[in-house]
């Protein structure tokens, strides 16, 4: 493994893996919607939630226990991500998408952990979202997807109150809840087993943003390194997936990406 930072050139390796890669993965994690000012899951909570780790709050039993409590945060956040804008991380993702689709056989495919749709907003297509969107919503008893209308909060002030979820207007005895997958779920399976397939023909792996704790998304990018296809990681830190990567590249991703792709002649200097 090599590591980098951002304020040094990109190495002539790196560069010649990024502009000549014609079937990319780009596994993301909270870290790539950091610069946009949604927080990451390991930051401290504030407000109603100020007593509770993310982690906790993220569990069907936390929601079980107090279903306002859990629920009021998830529509918090969701404001929250509806009142930011991606960021040039995302942005440099979906210009690097357009410009393999053109190439012949080229293909770019993001597998994101984010329940947020900035990559969306960005212009990008995401192939998996492995842990599901904060913005839909299921019946907790009968699993009925319902819409609903968006939430009452700005996103930045916490609500002082917590507020209690609406009933499933179809089975009409549930409670609704986020469609997001929570700490001992089950992952979507078309979501993985579509992110699995890209990685089994990828010929480079990018990991952005990911701490690489929570199974089984960081084991994702282990089914490129058993083909040896290189990996290069974009974090400001290291992670539990350093050690197995071939660059790392010490950086914000806002800044990280937009370089790498300038260096490599995907996108114009400016
Ligand atoms: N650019 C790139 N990476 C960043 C930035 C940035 N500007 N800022 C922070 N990071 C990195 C942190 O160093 C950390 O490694 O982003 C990572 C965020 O880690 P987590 O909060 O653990 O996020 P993630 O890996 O997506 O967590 C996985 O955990 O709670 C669950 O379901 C939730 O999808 C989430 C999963």
């Amino acid at each position: 493994m090599r590591e980098l930072s951002v304020s040094e050139e990109v190495p002539d390796e790196v560069v010649a893996l990024v502009r000549e890669a014609r079937r990319v993965v780009v596994l993301t994690g909270a870290g790539i919607s950091a610069e946009s000012g949604v927080p990451t899951f390991r930051e401290v909570q504030t407000g109603l939630w100020e007593r509770f780790s993310a982690e906790e709050l993220a569990t069907v039993e936390a929601y079980e226990n107090d279903p306002a409590l859990v629920w009021t945060w998830y529509r918090w956040r969701q404001a929250l991500i509806a009142a930011v804008e991606p960021n040039a991380g995302h942005r440099a993702l979906a210009l690097w998408q357009q410009r393999l689709a053109d190439v012949d056989g080229g293909w770019l495919a993001v597998s994101t952990q984010n329940v947020d749709d900035l990559h969306e907003r960005a212009g990008a297509d995401v192939l998996g979202h492995l842990h599901g969107r904060i913005a839909a919503h299921r019946c907790a008893d009968c699993g009925e997807p319902d819409e609903l209308p968006p939430p009452e909060f700005d996103g930045f002030t916490a609500p002082p109150e917590p507020v209690d979820p609406p009933f499933c207007t179809h089975c009409e005895e549930g409670l609704m809840r986020p469609d997001i997958v929570w700490f001992g779920e089950m992952l979507p399976a078309s979501d993985f087993d579509a992110s699995s397939a890209a990685i089994r023909a990828a010929d480079l792996v990018l990991a952005v943003g990911t701490s690489g704790m929570v199974q089984p998304a960081a084991s994702l990018p282990l089914l490129g390194l058993e083909r040896g296809v290189p990996i290069i990681e974009v974090n400001p830190q290291e992670t539990e997936l350093t050690d197995l990567v071939d660059f790392a590249i010490r950086g914000p991703s806002g800044e990280v990406l937009p370089q790498l792709l300038q260096a490599a002649g995907i996108a114009g200097r400016r």
